[in-house]
């Protein structure tokens, strides 16, 4: 039995509801409110990486600070890989954004105040409040700017109220996008739209468009265990390079050094700005380990920090290490950490008495769909913002707490590209929708996706952790091509539609991920190949870059296009 999918029309089609794409669609909405704008949001619409961010935004606000200060500890942490062009213009344009986030409502922590308001409209929005600046690893001086420790959760709500009150914009929750429409347009292609599947009446609608951006956030969830929530799966990433997009720099994986030591799949992060307070990583016999490994100990950028731990933890064969927190007093830790404290009391640790186990977790992907500043891709009409964007910001390692502050600059960057530009754009509506969109019978068992996405995240942090070695990597390739044929055989038959889609796009950017990491023979920021452990900048010092449709397209993309159905090459 088949079925046609309902088809929704509107100029921007936005994909994600965290920081990159709410903060995108205001920006549209306000700079020509003739756009309707539709937001697809695959759960509850506050449900992103956005919502449980924590330490906060960096930025440049004090006069003990500089923006030069900024661009170097960031190029400094990247490893050669950022481009300073893209560096300067987000940190530069950083206070504007800041600015443009108190105006809608978000109120960052005062220094006087010490908390945040529960109320937009008790902010005084102007610009000369005194925010309180946090010290995080990486930063040469107190930059980050925050919201308790709930920073992320203060943005979103603020930034879903202003969306609520945007008369051109609409919100449509639970619905999983699962690929951009595409039609050839000269020698290109163009994106025309988006297919979502419906989780609540179980149909698949197409949003036909004139622009399409993709702000889906980061992969945390290709891994056993992560900081990031379910949503996390990669989906933008997998969908914009089935329409032909390039992708860049997925090897580089950010492990943050300190989540709480537990079970559960996502876990509570611990907040580097707890270093940053003066918390200090031990053995579990009680050596403070960072001191042997750099001289910046605590402080030092993540990806330093995080091998420290694995290279601790595989000596002693500890499953954890400890985060003394002992010199913050309580009261410190209960004006300052507030979540953090309840996360950990819930969890049986009371910090205000004892040290915090923790492990390092999958947390935050630097590499992503190319694109520039202005989210502008390689395929006519997708743009992309946010976590899912590769602009060159962050290199081999991202520095503490630049992530907002490159999302939500590269929303209004966009947004601007996108007010001057869409008259280019026709609609070019009704292109036909995938076949997969009409099947209806779908009668293989689930027991597939759950045994095959609990295999492949298990894989993913066996091989392509915090450490790699060839052959680990080669055996991940070879399983996740089996993988990939797999479910490109059966994800249109498979009842749980939505874990089918989002179990096709793991499976896909696991490989990609994979595939880049195998190509780089070298070891530079997040990336350490135990074959060869030194830097090669006469070889490397450059982006991975995989273009699906290009010339130069790999042996990899054709063994995926031909077990897959995948549209790799024209
Ligand atoms: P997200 O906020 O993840 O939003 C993605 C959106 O896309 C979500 O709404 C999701 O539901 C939706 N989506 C995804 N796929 C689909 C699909 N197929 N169909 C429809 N919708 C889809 N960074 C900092 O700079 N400072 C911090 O303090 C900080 N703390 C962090 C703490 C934690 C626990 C985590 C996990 C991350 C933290 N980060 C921090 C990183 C930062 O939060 C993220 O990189 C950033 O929020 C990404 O924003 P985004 O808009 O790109 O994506
Ligand atoms: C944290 O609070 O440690 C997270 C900050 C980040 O991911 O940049």
């Amino acid at each position: 039995m088949t079925m046609k999918p309902e088809r929704i029309e509107c100029d921007v089609v936005v994909i994600g509801s965290g920081i990159g794409g709410l903060s995108y669609s205001l920006a549209v909405a306000e700079g020509n409110p003739q756009l309707s704008v539709a937001i697809v949001t695959k759960k509850e619409q506050r449900e992103s990486n956005t919502n449980y961010a924590q330490g906060g935004i960096a930025t440049v606000m004090s006069p003990l600070d500089s923006f030069e200060s900024h661009l170097a500890d960031t190029i400094k942490t990247g490893a050669g890989l950022c481009h300073p062009e893209v560096v300067e213009k987000v940190v530069r344009r950083g206070p504007q954004a800041i600015k443009r986030l108190t105006e809608i409502g978000v109120c960052f922590t005062q220094l006087s105040s010490g908390s945040t308001s529960e109320s937009a409209s008790e902010k005084d929005s102007s610009d000369k409040q005194e925010f309180d600046l946090a010290l995080e690893g990486g930063h040469s001086a107190k930059r980050v700017i925050h919201a308790d420790d709930l920073t992320g959760r203060e943005i979103e709500r603020a930034l879903l109220t202003a969306c609520r009150n945007a008369p051109n914009m609409r919100l449509y929750e639970n619905r999983i996008a699962s690929d951009v429409l595409t039609a050839r347009s000269g020698n290109g292609i163009c994106a025309t739209g988006v297919v979502t599947f419906d989780s609540t009446t179980e149909r698949y609608v197409i949003f036909d468009a004139r622009i399409v951006m993709l702000a889906t956030g980061g992969v945390g969830q290709v891994y056993q265990y992560t900081t990031n929530p379910s949503i996390a799966t990669g989906d933008g990433i997998a969908m914009a390079f089935r329409a032909g997009a390039a992708v860049a720099n997925l090897e580089f994986v950010q492990f943050h050094p300190t989540a709480f030591y537990e079970e559960a799949e996502r876990s509570l992060l611990i907040s580097e700005a707890v270093r940053g307070h003066g918390g200090i990583l031990r053995t579990i016999k009680g050596h403070a380990f960072m001191q042997d490994y750099d001289s910046r100990a605590d402080l030092a950028p993540r990806d330093i920090v995080a091998r420290a731990i694995d290279s601790e933890l595989k000596k002693s064969g500890e499953s954890h290490v400890l985060l003394d927190i002992s010199s913050i007093s309580t009261e410190d830790i209960h004006s300052r950490f507030p979540n953090i404290y309840q996360g950990c009391l819930d969890r049986g640790v009371d910090i205000t008495k004892e040290a915090i186990p923790v492990v390092p977790s999958a947390h935050y992907l630097c590499g992503g769909i190319r694109a520039s500043l202005e989210g502008v891709t390689n395929v006519k009409g997708l743009l992309v913002c946010g976590e899912s964007a590769h602009t060159g910001m962050h290199g081999a390692n991202r520095l503490a707490s630049n992530s907002l502050l490159e999302a939500v600059v590269m929303a209004e960057f966009s947004a601007e590209w996108t007010v001057a530009n869409i008259e280019k754009f026709s609609p070019t509506f009704g292109v036909a929708a995938p076949e997969y969109t009409r099947i209806v019978n779908r009668d293989t068992e689930n027991i597939i996706l759950a045994h095959e996405r609990k295999g492949l995240k298990q894989l993913m942090s066996d091989y392509l952790g915090i450490v790699r070695s060839l052959d680990r990597l080669s055996l991940a390739r070879e399983r996740l091509l089996n993988i990939n044929a797999l479910i490109g055989r059966e994800f249109a038959h498979l009842p749980d539609v939505y874990a089918a889609l989002e179990l096709r796009n793991v499976a896909l950017v696991a490989l990609l991920m994979t595939e880049m990491a195998l190509q780089r023979h070298e070891s530079r920021g997040l990336h350490y190949l135990a074959d060869y452990p030194e830097a090669n900048d006469s070889r490397w010092k450059h982006d991975s870059i995989i273009e699906p449709k290009s010339d130069s397209v790999s042996g990899l993309l054709r063994e995926i296009g031909e077990i897959s159905g995948y549209h790799v090459s024209d």
